[in-house]
C-alpha cells in the first residue's frame, strides 16, 4: 500500500486549488484498508474519501489522509440472455466502466458517458445526467466499515439513492470506504432520450444504438461544460432545487419559459439552477479569479490560480442573487472540505 505524507493536492481535485493533506494513502483491497484503518494517525486525525477530486472544493490544508482506491477490476460475476452482473473496482475511472458497457453491448449507463470521477464516487452523490442516473444499475456496494473494521456489503435500497443523494452523505459519512460497486447491465435495448436535445442527436447520428447514444451525450457534454483538465472545475457547483408547486407556478407566471421538471415526490417540482443563475445575468462573469462558465451557469470555473475564498465568494454572491430575484435558496452540489 501507498502512502505519502504531506501531499499537494492540486493534482487531485478537478478546481486545481493548492492545499496540502497531511498524508495520502492508495488502497487496492479490504486487507490494506484494514491495515490502514489500524493506524491510530489515520483514525485520530480523519481521513475522507477522494476519486478523481471532480466534485470538491477544499478551502484549507486536509489535517488527516486522503484515501484513493487503486482497484480497478472489471468482472463479470454473472451472465445471461438478459444482462450481466459486474463487479468493478472503485478505482476504474467511471468514463472507463460506460465505455466498457458500450462496447460489450450493455445497456443502463450510456446515457452517464463521460462524467468525470470514478466508480467508488459514483454512489455517494449517485451521479445523474440526462435523464438516468448511477442508481438505475447499482446492485450493491462493497464497502469498507471503518467503525466495525470490517467489510460490508450495502443492497441497493439500503443506499437510499435520490437526487444526487444517499447514505454515504449521511449516516455512512465519515464511516464507509466504498471498495466496489457491483451493477446489473441489461442486454435488451432500453434506450432514454428523452431530455434536452438527445433524440434528436441520436436520430442525426443513425438511431438508437448504444455507440450512438455514447457519441450524442459526449457531444452535448463537450458543448455545454468545460473540459476541467483545461479550465479547473467541479461541474454543476449547485444542485437544481426543489420546491413547492405553488413556488414553481408562481415563477412560471413571471417567467413562463423557466424550465421546471416533476419528482417523484407529490406537490414537489425541480427548477434549473443553471436558468436562474443565468436569469441572474451570471454567465461568463467573474469576480476575482473565479467565473461562471458561459456557457452553462451551473458550472463555477477557476479562471486562474483562483483561491478557495473566491470561489466561495462568487458562490455566495450567486446565491444571495438568486434568493433575492426568485425567492428560492439554492444549496451546494459540491462537497466543501
Ligand atoms: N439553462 C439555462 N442557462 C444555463 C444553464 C442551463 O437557461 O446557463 C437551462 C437549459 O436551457 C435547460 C435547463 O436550464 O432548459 C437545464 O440545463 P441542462 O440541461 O444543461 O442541465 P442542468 O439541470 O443545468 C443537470 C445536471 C448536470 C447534467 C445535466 C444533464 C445537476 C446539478 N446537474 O444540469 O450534471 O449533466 O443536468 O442531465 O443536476 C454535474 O452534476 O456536475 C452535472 C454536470
Amino acid at each position: 500500500m501507498k502512502i505519502v505524507e504531506n501531499i499537494d493536492l492540486a493534482p487531485y481535485n478537478s478546481f486545481g486549488v493548492s492545499v496540502k493533506a497531511a498524508r495520502y494513502a492508495e488502497v487496492t483491497s479490504a486487507e490494506d484498508a484494514a491495515e490502514l484503518f489500524a493506524r491510530p494517525e489515520v483514525t485520530e486525525q480523519g481521513w475522507m474519501a477522494l476519486g478523481d477530486g471532480c466534485n470538491v472544493l477544499f478551502t484549507g490544508d486536509y489535517p488527516g489522509t486522503i484515501v484513493r482506491i487503486a482497484n480497478r477490476e472489471i468482472t463479470v460475476e454473472n451472465e445471461d440472455s438478459e444482462g450481466a452482473v459486474v463487479r468493478v473496482g472503485g478505482g476504474v475511472e467511471w468514463d472507463d466502466l460506460v465505455e466498457w458497457c458500450v462496447s460489450h453491448e450493455l445497456w443502463g449507463v450510456e446515457n452517464l458517458s463521460l462524467i468525470p470521477g470514478t466508480v467508488g464516487a459514483c454512489p455517494v452523490q449517485n451521479i445523474g445526467a440526462y435523464g438516468a442516473e448511477a442508481a438505475d444499475t447499482i446492485r450493491e456496494v462493497e464497502i469498507w466499515d471503518t467503525a466495525e473494521g470490517c467489510r460490508r456489503v450495502l443492497k441497493a435500497a439500503e443506499c437510499k439513492f435520490g437526487y444526487r443523494e444517499s447514505v454515504f452523505k449521511h449516516e455512512w459519512k465519515g464511516r464507509a470506504l466504498v471498495l466496489a460497486v457491483r451493477f446489473e447491465f441489461g442486454k435488451t435495448a432500453n434506450p432514454r432520450l428523452d431530455y434536452g436535445d438527445v433524440r434528436a442527436r441520436v436520430e442525426a447520428l443513425g438511431g438508437a444504438t448504444l455507440r450512438n447514444i455514447r457519441t450524442a451525450v459526449v457531444e452535448i457534454r463537450r458543448a455545454k461544460l468545460p473540459d476541467h483538465k483545461v479550465v479547473g472545475n467541479a461541474g454543476s457547483f449547485f444542485k437544481n432545487p426543489v420546491v413547492e408547486d405553488s413556488v414553481a407556478e408562481r415563477i412560471k407566471a413571471e417567467w413562463p419559459d423557466a424550465p421546471t421538471y416533476p419528482t417523484p415526490h407529490e406537490g414537489m417540482t425541480k427548477l434549473a439552477a443553471g436558468w436562474l443563475i443565468d436569469k441572474c445575468g451570471w454567465k461568463g462573469r467573474s469576480l476575482g479569479r473565479a467565473g461562471v462558465h458561459d456557457r452553462q451557469a451551473l458550472v463555477l470555473v477557476n479562471r486562474g490560480g483562483a483561491t478557495a475564498e473566491e470561489v466561495i465568494t462568487l458562490a455566495q454572491t450567486i446565491r444571495r442573487d438568486v434568493a433575492a430575484k426568485f425567492g428560492v435558496e439554492i444549496d451546494p452540489e459540491v462537497n466543501i472540505i
